[in-house]
């Protein structure tokens, strides 16, 4: 396992779209393994593998820091409601703004067998998956932000305030 070179905001692979995998290769194992060390050395909730430089349809996310979820050609079946909050991503350093996401998300994908499962979420899963997702298109939460982008720093007074 090693940590992966996490892409920033500016770097076109975050603006591509994604491939479906076809087939789990020792490569694509190493991949997983390291975006999952990844995001745990960057305290992150979920990391899209175009994060890392590879334009593959796999996500990693884990909102608890205990419930790892691997992600293979995710796509969303069913959405509803609405939330309202700050998100941050790691290709996005130190900031946040405000973003509206579905407040339920039900996800289709395939496991590391490229087995299909499905996967409901609510409030910051529900958030993750969409953020995630996004990436996978070559979108990032930036432009569906409404309001400044804040620093992070500034955030955590006005919580603690
Ligand atoms: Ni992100």
């Amino acid at each position: 396992m090693a940590l992966r070179k996490i892409r920033e905001i500016g770097d076109p692979v975050l603006t591509k779209q994604c491939k479906e995998v076809t087939e789990i290769t020792p490569r694509i194992r190493d991949l997983i393994d390291d975006m999952f060390e990844t995001l745990y050395d960057a305290e992150g909730v979920g990391l899209a593998a175009p994060q890392v430089g590879i334009l593959k349809r796999i996500v990693v996310i884990d909102v608890t820091g205990e419930d790892p979820i691997l992600l293979i050609n995710p796509r969303i079946l069913e959405t509803s409601g609405e939330q309202e909050g700050y998100e941050g991503c790691l290709s996005v350093p130190g900031k946040s703004g405000i973003v509206t996401r579905p407040n339920y998300v039900k996800v289709l994908a395939y496991d590391e067998n490229l087995k299909p499962f499905e996967l409901e979420g609510t409030e910051l899963l529900a958030r993750a998956l969409c953020h995630e997702l996004d990436h996978l298109a070559g979108h990032l939460y930036v432009e569906k932000v409404t309001g400044p982008l804040v620093n992070n720093e500034d955030l955590q007074d006005a919580e603690e305030k």
